[in-house]
């Protein structure tokens, strides 16, 4: 199994710590600039504490990477956390950096993109952007825990998210309690 991890600049690191925590097999990961501000001030780790969770770190400027071709073959692409701004990139096919050129080729090459966006409240823009994002088979895994399982602390509303991304992954896991067991 091999997946491509990529944290963008909005609230909500952990969702990416955790996805790189929990992933099998090997993880690539790039990090975006203003994400790797945001690391340190949200998270308490830094940059190259995440960065040692992957398997293979890319910079964000290196469009020769792996993953800005569609013949590199990787089973999911993850944005978790996922900006607004790169939810427009993603929507209008701009492919300027490598986390949108990488999703601009998961989407065209018809691999499994989830991404996890977070700002609240949306304006209509974001909704279309992000309902475009659907029409093309994105997984959009909002930021929005479900509170059925009873979370106790944040952690355990971060392993929501996370479990449901493993979950569109069809990754085994056992990060919170599903309905029914
Ligand atoms: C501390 C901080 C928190 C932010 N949180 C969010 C957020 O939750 N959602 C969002 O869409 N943008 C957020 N932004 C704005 C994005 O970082 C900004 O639009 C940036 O251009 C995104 O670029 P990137 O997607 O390439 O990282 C935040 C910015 C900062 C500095």
């Amino acid at each position: 199994m091999r997946s491509v991890v990529a944290i963008s600049g909005a609230s909500g690191i952990i969702y990416g710590v955790r996805l790189l925590q929990e992933l099998p097999g090997e993880k690539i990961l790039v990090i975006s600039e203003t994400a790797k501000a945001i690391i340190p001030t949200e998270t308490g780790m830094t940059v190259e504490q995440v960065e040692a969770l992957a398997d293979k770190v890319y910079c964000d400027t290196d469009l020769f990477a792996s993953i800005s071709s569609g013949s590199y073959d990787y089973d999911c692409m993850f944005v978790a956390p996922c900006s607004e701004s790169s939810v427009a990139k993603f929507a209008c096919g701009i492919a300027d950096t490598l986390i949108s050129r990488a999703v601009s080729v998961c989407i065209k090459e018809g691999r499994k993109l989830i991404i996890v966006p977070r700002e609240t409240p949306k304006s209509a823009i974001m909704l279309e952007n992000e309902l475009k994002l659907a029409r093309c088979g994105v997984v959009i895994m909002d930021a929005n825990p479900g509170f059925y399982p009873g979370p106790k602390s944040v952690e355990d509303m971060v392993n929501f998210i996370v479990g449901r991304c493993l979950d569109r992954a069809c990754i085994q896991h056992s990060l919170f309690k599903k309905w029914g067991e």
